[in-house]
């Protein structure tokens, strides 16, 4: 078995930065109410190896530290760490082969989320904030069980149809986000359950008015690349 050891000191260094990167991240998903006692997980992918960082699998959030956190290579097999790897370890390592510019993925059960999933429903495009993060629906992704890369392989065919979307709902289970690093999937983590619960909202309220795609890509080039700080 190839250990960390066989991998220079470079790469190692990444590797301790990155297990307290995605370690500080878990918390984030208690911060926002995403996830409820062990369910969800945060990982990275390294720059310097094909490598990334993952929680240790049903170790409740309290429990986890940089030193818990599992190194993996990118087709799942543990090089590093104490525990087993999450249970999405294989789903991770599918998209980051597949999708050279994401460096981040995260899972959770968010509960609004989870209910449009649940459901088997795209959310609707009806907020603009749903036009800046999303690009159009935060589209809904094909039930498939836990264990192995089916969740991954569910994930890329459906962005593929919506290249826009950091997040995929996957029916019946909950919401896998994308990102150029571990924070970026986080931010589009929480901005997912924010827009679930708005729009679910919403839905009480009356029918949903969907904004014209053509405001949608101006909003999301708008906020792309014009938005924030440059
Ligand atoms: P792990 O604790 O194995 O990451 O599982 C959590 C989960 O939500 C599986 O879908």
């Amino acid at each position: 078995m190839t250990t960390l050891n066989d991998y220079s000191p470079e790469v190692r260094a990444e590797v301790k930065q990155v297990r307290e990167v995605v370690s500080n991240l878990h918390e984030q998903l208690i911060k926002w109410n995403l996830v409820v006692w062990t369910a969800g997980n945060v990982s990275q992918r390294l720059h310097s190896a094909d490598l990334m960082v993952i929680k240790p699998s049903g170790v409740r959030y309290e429990y986890l530290t940089p030193a818990s956190m599992v190194v993996c290579d990118l087709d799942g097999n543990l090089v590093d760490g104490q525990e087993a790897p999450s249970s999405d370890t294989a789903s991770h390592a599918y998209i980051y082969r597949h999708c050279p510019d994401v460096y981040g993925v995260v899972h959770t059960h968010s509960t609004y989320a989870t209910a449009w999933a649940a459901t088997g429903q795209n959310i609707p495009c009806g907020l603009t904030m749903m036009g800046d993060e999303f690009g159009g629906p935060v589209p809904v992704g094909p039930f498939r069980l836990i264990g192995s890369e089916a969740i991954g392989e569910g994930v890329v065919e459906t962005l593929k149809k919506y290249p826009k979307s950091p997040a995929v709902l996957m029916q019946n289970h909950g919401p896998f986000t994308i990102g150029k690093d571990a924070e970026s999937a986080v931010k589009a983590a929480a901005m997912t359950e924010e827009v679930a619960h708005t729009m679910w909202a919403a839905r009480q309220l009356g029918d949903i008015i969907e904004i014209p795609q053509e405001d949608i890509d101006k909003l999301n080039d708008r906020y792309q690349n014009v938005y924030g700080q440059h």
